[in-house]
């Protein structure tokens, strides 16, 4: 049936092979770029004098209706059509007639495809970076009614220090700062408007480049039109984004995972955001983090399918190119549920304050605290360090806690022992580290206060 394309041949395509490469049922979901292109390459072909003002108004109105038509769910896809450009382009004919076939005058669709997920990937990115604000923000809340709750820090998942459970909160507010940053910059490299490389080699018509990108909200032109139709690197640059930030948020999944084990005890996911057991009554599972920890593997998987893809691609459009987009799509459908589900899960989760103050006196965190006492009454930090090793292994062999030690048995380790080493708990090693970036009370109501803005900024930009 998509006999406008096939003019050279006399047969029909076999059925599997129709079957083989439509790709209607996925990249229908470019119809409103497809149409928004159309519209502003039409215009231009009229400020050109390639085609009448009447011709040209009759297209656009023809391409409005048929984006009415999609969006209303009236519209008859067919696969033998193969793609969306053809569906549109092809019920434009059968709807305006035969001054439809003008629209396709000085374009491909190669450099049309190109163009279309470019403005499709616009929005994405767009969308991404408010979904990831919406979670930004949740953060800065939790830290902000966390400012004064103490927690283990861990390194190796062994208690290292004590730490401002908002001091974690921004770490994981950092991270997606970062991840908003790359997105930022694949932006700039996406904003740059293909059409008017045809094929490959550029267009024989008198068209106007710059209008066309103009109206799209476009900066830039693409430079070369073999480069222009065979780059996907916009892609690839989102989806390695985009596998950045779910390996940022699979790092936040695992930590909320673990929080809510009974060995841990510090979280209870909401009941909206767990899920029971068919066959144990007492089970509350973290299902959606254990999910996003899961979905990152598919979001990792889309990157590497799409540089294998491209890599042996002589210029310039190859037919592999329509791989790019299943991946692609579920990328971005994937990255934005997972943000969705954690900014819900982690503004409703009961955090047990008690239970994290309860962890932080065990497991000898303080001994580090111990070591800068010494060093505070004279002594050289490795001397310290042993002194206070030998300490804790005192302790451990005792069953008891360094609270627990008496004066004297603290003295056997070091005679410069004297009572203010009962002064330090978790609070005041907590207050000691006050350098910038660190986890001093000061510090981070500091960060908290910065991180504000930047999201007020943030916001206010969109
Ligand atoms: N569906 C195609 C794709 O996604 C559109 C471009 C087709 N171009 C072609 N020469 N067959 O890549």
């Amino acid at each position: 049936m998509a006999n406008q394309i096939r003019g050279r041949f006399q047969k029909e395509a076999a059925k599997n092979a129709v079957a083989y490469s439509s790709s209607i049922h996925y990249d229908w979901r470019l119809y409103p770029y497809d149409i928004a292109g159309s519209i502003a390459h039409a215009r231009m072909l009229a400020k050109q004098g390639i085609i009448t003002a009447t011709e040209s108004d009759k297209i656009i109105a023809g391409l409005s209706s048929i984006g009415e038509e999609i969006a209303q769910g009236t519209f008859q896809f067919k696969p033998e059509l193969e793609d969306i450009h053809i569906n549109i382009e092809s019920r434009l004919i059968e709807k305006i007639g035969d001054v439809g076939k003008k629209l396709h005058t000085a374009r491909s669709r190669n450099d049309q495809v190109a163009l279309d997920v470019r403005l499709f990937t616009r929005d994405a990115i767009i969308h991404t970076i408010g979904h990831i604000l919406e979670l930004q923000s949740v953060l800065v809340d939790l830290a902000d009614a966390n400012k004064t709750t103490i927690i283990p820090g861990y390194t190796h998942l062994q208690k290292a220090q004590p730490i401002l459970l908002a001091h974690h909160f921004l770490a994981y507010f950092e991270m997606l700062e970062r991840d908003i940053a790359r997105l930022e910059d694949c932006l700039k490299r996406v904003e740059v408007m293909p059409l008017g490389s045809g094929a490959l080699a550029g267009v024989a018509y008198n068209i106007d480049r710059k209008f066309v990108a103009k109206e799209l909200g476009f900066t830039n032109i693409t430079q070369n039109s073999l480069d222009a139709v065979a780059d996907r690197d916009f892609i690839i640059e989102f989806e390695a984004a985009a596998s950045v930030c779910m390996m940022h948020l699979s790092r936040m999944a695992e930590e909320l995972v673990l929080w809510s084990t009974g060995e841990f005890n510090y979280i209870e996911i909401d009941d909206a955001y767990a899920t029971g057991s068919s066959i144990m009554p007492q089970k509350k599972n973290p299902d959606m983090a254990e999910l996003a920890r899961g979905k990152t593997g598919r979001v990792y998987g889309h990157l590497l399918a799409l540089l294998t893809t491209m890599k042996g691609l002589p210029l310039a459009y190859n037919r592999d190119m329509q791989e790019d987009k299943e991946g692609f799509f579920d990328t971005v459908d994937t990255l934005m549920s997972t943000l969705e589900v954690f900014t819900g899960m982690l503004a409703t989760m009961r955090i047990k304050t008690e239970n994290m103050a309860a962890a932080a006196e065990l497991g000898y965190m303080l001994a580090t605290d111990i070591a800068d006492y010494l060093v505070g009454k004279g002594m050289a930090f490795r001397a310290a360090h042993e002194a206070t090793g030998k300490l804790v292994n005192y302790a451990v062999k005792k069953g008891k806690s360094l609270r627990e030690l008496t004066l004297k048995e603290y003295q056997k380790f070091s005679a410069v022992f004297d009572n203010d080493v009962f002064n330090i708990t978790v609070e005041t090693s907590t207050a000691a580290r006050e350098v910038p970036g660190g986890t001093g009370y000061k510090q981070v109501a500091k960060q908290i206060a910065a991180a504000k803005r930047k999201l007020k900024e943030s916001m206010s930009d969109e």
